[in-house]
């Protein structure tokens, strides 16, 4: 028997255009950048905010609408990053929670909203993986 797997829900060209996209991530990474604890992680890590800014839209429109222009290794990434914790990661969830509310197209905000809880919790348990071998996982309060 043929079983068809429509897979077409999970990656929606029609969700969303590169604009709307480029404009989320420009207004989620300036409120990163402003805050108190985000901003100097960040403010350590990345020299080249235009580079920065184009490859987190390459993986935004390769999550939303599957356009496959993202090739990079995230967990790799923040599994050398210091120092991350489940604070970090609520707050980085808070800030995009409120930048998704304050977008226009509310489709796209609550897919791209979903996706970085699952995300950050699978990012977070990679990092303990890493950093916490010996103790047992802790999940995410809030994803
Ligand atoms: C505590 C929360 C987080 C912090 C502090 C954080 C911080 C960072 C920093 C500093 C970089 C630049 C690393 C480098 O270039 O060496 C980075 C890259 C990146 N982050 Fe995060 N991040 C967090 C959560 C997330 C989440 C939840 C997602 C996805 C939903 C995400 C997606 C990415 C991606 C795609 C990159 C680019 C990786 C690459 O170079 O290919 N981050 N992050």
């Amino acid at each position: 028997m043929l079983v068809r797997v429509h897979n077409a829900a999970m990656f929606d060209p029609s969700l969303c255009t590169e604009e709307e996209i480029a404009r989320f991530v420009a207004a989620f990474y300036a409120k990163v950048r402003k805050d108190e604890r985000l901003g100097p992680v960040f403010d350590a890590h990345v020299d080249d905010w235009d580079h920065h800014l184009a490859k987190l839209t390459d993986f935004w429109s390769s999550m939303l609408r599957g356009t496959r222009r993202y090739a990079g290794t995230p967990m790799a990434r923040h599994a050398a990053l210091p120092d991350l914790d489940e604070t970090l990661f609520a707050r980085w969830l808070e800030l995009f929670g409120q930048t998704a509310h304050e977008q226009d197209n509310a489709a796209m905000a609550t897919r791209a909203e979903t996706l970085a809880r699952r995300i950050a919790q699978s990012l977070w348990l990679g990092y303990q993986m890493q950093h916490h071998p010996d103790r047992l996982a802790r999940d995410l309060p809030c994803a």
